[in-house]
């Protein structure tokens, strides 16, 4: 291992029930770095990072963090070790303010260090500030995915895990989402980031990897994927879409 190697994903075999989805999956992310992970729908993104996150225990291989082994370690202890996940979809209490959602995520540091910790974080996402004890459920689309994030910045992570941060945001509040995990990598946290937005992502990313029923089919820096030709057919619509428009015959 170099010692710059954050994560290790070492001929990681892993699925659901019986069925396979990682197939002898390796890769390496390093630490203060943005790795893009690209594939089509149902290659295995989002069970990498559930992997990565003890929801999955992998059935072969291993899953290293700073070169120890954290396969099929449980959520508490990743937690402890400094890994954050942001889901893909919604995953907040609506119910429950704002602020009732960022003291639930800091759970595991105690109320005392959380609302120490909870104005810090607010500071990333002035208009969550602004609506701290309304419910949020009332928060917009792109209000809540920066809350979530929020959350997930409380445990001032040295790992985030996140999927799909795009989906439902508009354009700006996109550009905000990705300059503030750009300003997190460059101050040494390390981002593993699955997103379908593929070339603003790439724009902010330092490696992409590629992923097909599983199996690594890429990785590269992402500045010599955004450069490549093949790009549009590669990742954005082309090979991988099968609603891909059809050239009419005559
Ligand atoms: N809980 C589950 N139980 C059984 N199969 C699952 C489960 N979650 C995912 N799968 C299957 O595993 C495969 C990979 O799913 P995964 O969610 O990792 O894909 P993905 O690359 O993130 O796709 P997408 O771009 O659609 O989010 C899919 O075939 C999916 O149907
Ligand atoms: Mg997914």
């Amino acid at each position: 291992m170099t010692t710059d190697t954050c994560i290790e994903f070492k001929d990681v075999v892993a699925g659901y029930k019986d069925f396979m989805i990682l197939n002898n999956l390796s890769f390496k992310a390093k630490r203060g770095t943005i790795t893009l992970l690209l594939g089509p729908n149902g290659a295995g993104k989002s069970t990498v990072l559930k992997a990565l996150f003890g929801l999955l225990k992998p059935r072969q291989g291993d899953i290293l963090l700073d070169g120890v082994s954290v396969a099929g370690a449980s959520q508490k202890v990743l937690l402890a070790q400094g890994i954050a996940f942001v889901p893909q979809g919604r995953n907040l209490f609506g119910q429950l303010s704002v602020f009732e959602n960022l003291e639930l995520g800091g759970i595991t540091l105690g109320m005392k260090t959380t609302h120490e910790r909870i104005p810090e974080v607010l500071e990333f996402f002035p208009r969550v500030k602004q609506r701290l004890h309304s419910p949020a459920a009332a928060l917009s689309g792109g209000e809540q995915k920066q809350l979530e994030i929020g959350r997930a910045l409380l445990l001032r992570p040295k790992v985030i895990l996140i999927d799909e941060p795009s989906i439902g945001l508009s354009p700006m509040v996109v550009a905000d989402v990705f300059k503030l995990l750009r300003k997190l990598a460059d101050q040494g946290t390390t981002v593993l980031m699955v997103e379908q937005n593929v070339k603003s992502a790439l724009k902010i990313s330092d490696e992409a990897i590629a992923l097909e029923s599983g199996r690594l089919v890429l990785q590269k820096p992402a500045s010599e994927l955004l450069a490549d030709p093949n790009i549009e057919r590669l990742f954005l619509g082309g090979a991988h879409t099968s609603a891909a428009p059809t050239t009419a015959t005559v």
